[in-house]
């Protein structure tokens, strides 16, 4: 059974359709990447999938169950985190009351996520007494995904984790996503790195337009010439 199946999704803002027939596929333990030029729609689709933009037409199944249109607390009740492209920690609190916040909706002992969260991101274990405004882009990335692991996810949403980092930064955001998904988390992401995204890409979604283009394994897309040519900058 998939972890997220959305199907055939048609939704966009004020009744003009942004998504037309998008389909994405995602199995438990995947790492899952969708590239695509600016406007294309990517976000749409994070945003349809996780009840923040009505869908009009289309299924999201996530586990075998019909979750199209469920709103977003019940999306994270299920086990579904998402991390927004932006505004994604609040900059007055601190590390650990972002990290807190993230747990809310989740009862029980926090402590065990928590340590979750700080192996897979020591610094933000030092820096938990820091308010977030304060700290680097490539560090609120971090607390934004640690406070998205606070409700124990099993599919993990992120919308361009990478934007704005540099080089070296988003090479470790790379490798930390990995971390996560070695812990069994299926990793659903929007990249503009679309190169390095798709190396480490158990399935990868060329959305243009609003419309699947491609999809195939991550090296089989980085393979393709058209798919080179047209949408990875030759
Ligand atoms: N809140 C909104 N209201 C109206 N149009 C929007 C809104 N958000 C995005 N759009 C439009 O939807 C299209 C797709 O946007 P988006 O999903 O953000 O693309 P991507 O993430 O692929 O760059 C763009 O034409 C954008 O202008
Ligand atoms: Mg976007």
């Amino acid at each position: 059974m998939a972890l997220l199946e959305a199907q055939d999704l048609y939704a966009g803002y004020g009744g003009v359709d942004i998504l037309r027939g998008t389909h994405l596929h995602v199995e438990s333990q995947d790492i899952v990447v969708i590239v695509g030029p600016n406007g294309a729609g990517k976000s749409t689709a994070m945003k349809a999938i996780f009840g923040l933009v009505p869908i009009r037409q289309g299924h999201v199944y996530y586990q075998g169950s019909d979750i199209t249109r469920e709103p977003p607390e019940r999306m994270v009740g299920r086990g579904i985190a998402y991390v927004p492209q932006e505004a994604n920690v609040f900059a007055s609190l601190t590390v650990l009351e972002n990290l807190e916040l993230g747990a809310y909706s989740v009862p029980g002992d926090m402590t065990a996520r928590l340590d979750k969260v700080f192996s897979i991101f020591p610094r933000l274990k030092e820096r938990r007494r820091q308010p977030a405004g304060v700290m680097s882009g490539g560090e609120r990335q971090m607390v934004a995904m640690g406070r998205a692991l606070m409700i124990d996810p099993q599919l993990l949403m992120l919308d361009e984790p990478t934007a704005g980092l540099s080089p070296r930064l988003i090479d470790e955001t790379f490798e930390r996503i990995q971390d996560i998904n070695h812990l069994g988390i299926g990793v659903l992401m929007v990249e503009q790195n679309a190169r390095q995204a798709l190396a480490i890409a158990d399935r990868g979604y060329v959305l243009a337009t609003g419309e699947n283009r491609y999809h195939d394994t991550g090296p089989a897309l980085l393979a393709n010439p058209e798919v080179a040519a047209m949408f990875l900058g030759g």
